[in-house]
């Protein structure tokens, strides 16, 4: 089965071919980072605009690399939510076009489920269960996978994810956008431990997480009468360690919690150098194993929900009645069940 996957949920659009026996065929991406960076932040107008740009380009050439034309695909699967409402409406309008227009099942895809099932596309993929960290600029989730859609939250953050204060904070520090991706090359130059910032909740006995306060603790060290610019990659570095040290405290009490040792990280802060290093010599010290996907995997793209759309259909699930466009900008993951074959 051929499955046709569309990810507009933010700023960046994404199609792929994923096919069920023969794997992923061909994936484009589109990245909207030039448009938004005059603006220091994703303009959701502008990012629907731009999709409806893209999206057709992407879609034609897409089906070019994979030798395939229109008759070909099998399935639409597109990122229903969450994310921004105009964004997700182009993605839905042209899956649910497509899907009506040959005949085919159209089948809503959970982007968070999109990012954790994304490991699984890797040559040496993990299996089930395992825990999952998202972290990504909207979500930081902790969550127990036993399959596809059996999620269990273990612990989440309860104010900033850690993405956004990746990004917060680098704006404070007049870093441009994307944030976090700035902010983490140059805390490659600086060295952690020269200013303190605070752990949040690492003690917390629990699995959630608090980041805006560390934001906070970067701003009182910025407007300080003895701060000193020349510091700004040690203070990045500090940020960067602060954020690193809690999630990969709480990915080990996580694992504990649940007596397993196998960590899947998804979300685009799993692109980080200083976050992979730590976790993966915590996990190597205990015997076990961190997966991360593919690096072009990292960040949103449109590989990850044909394949998330192709494990569901493969296991029965029929998708929507074609032509209903159905998209949910706050969507919990929880929410999702496995699989269920329509009777
Ligand atoms: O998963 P993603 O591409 O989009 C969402 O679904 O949110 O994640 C984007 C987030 C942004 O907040 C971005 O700043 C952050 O991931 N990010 C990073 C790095 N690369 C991307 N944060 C820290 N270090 C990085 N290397
Ligand atoms: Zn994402």
């Amino acid at each position: 089965m051929k499955v046709l996957g569309i990810e507009t949920s933010c700023d960046e659009t994404g199609v792929a071919l994923y096919d069920t026996d023969a794997g992923l065929l061909a994936h484009r991406l589109h990245s909207q980072i030039d448009l938004h960076a005059a603006y220091g932040g994703v303009v959701p107008e502008l990012a629907s605009r731009d999709h409806i740009r893209r999206l057709p380009v992407l879609l034609r050439q897409t089906l070019a690399d994979a030798g395939l034309d229109a008759d070909g695909v099998d399935a639409v699967a597109y990122t229903s939510g969450p994310g921004l409402a105009g964004a997700l409406l182009v993605g839905a309008s042209v899956a649910e076009a497509f899907a009506l227009a040959r005949g085919i099942p159209a089948l809503p895809v959970h982007h968070l489920e999109g990012h954790l099932l994304s490991p699984l596309l890797s040559a040496d993929p993990p299996g089930f269960p395992f825990v999952a960290l998202l972290v990504s600029g909207g979500h930081t989730q902790l969550m127990r996978v036993r399959g596809v859609g059996d999620y269990a939250l273990l612990g989440e953050s309860v104010d900033d994810a850690a993405g956004e204060a990746f990004d917060k904070t680098a704006k404070l520090l007049g870093l441009g956008y994307p944030g976090g991706p700035q902010l983490a090359k140059l805390a490659e130059q600086g060295v952690p431990g020269r200013f303190r910032l605070p752990r949040p909740m690492l003690h917390s006995g629990d699995l959630d997480f608090s980041f805006s306060g560390l934001k906070t603790a970067v701003l009182n060290q910025v407007s300080a009468p003895a701060w000193n610019a020349e510091g700004i990659a040690d203070l990045a570095a500090e940020f960067q360690q602060a954020v690193v040290e809690v999630l990969c405290a709480k990915a080990l009490a996580a694992l504990k919690k649940v007596g397993l040792k196998t960590l899947v990280v998804a979300g685009g802060v799993g692109a980080n150098r200083r976050l992979r290093e730590t976790l993966d010599a915590a996990l190597a010290k205990r015997g076990g194993r961190v997966h991360y996907p593919e690096p072009a995997l990292c960040t949103d793209n449109g590989a990850m929900i044909a394949f998330a759309g192709a494990l569901r259909l493969a296991a029965g699930d029929r998708g929507s009645r074609a032509g209903a466009v159905r998209i949910r900008p706050r969507w919990p993951l929880i929410e999702l069940r496995p699989p269920r074959p329509a009777d």
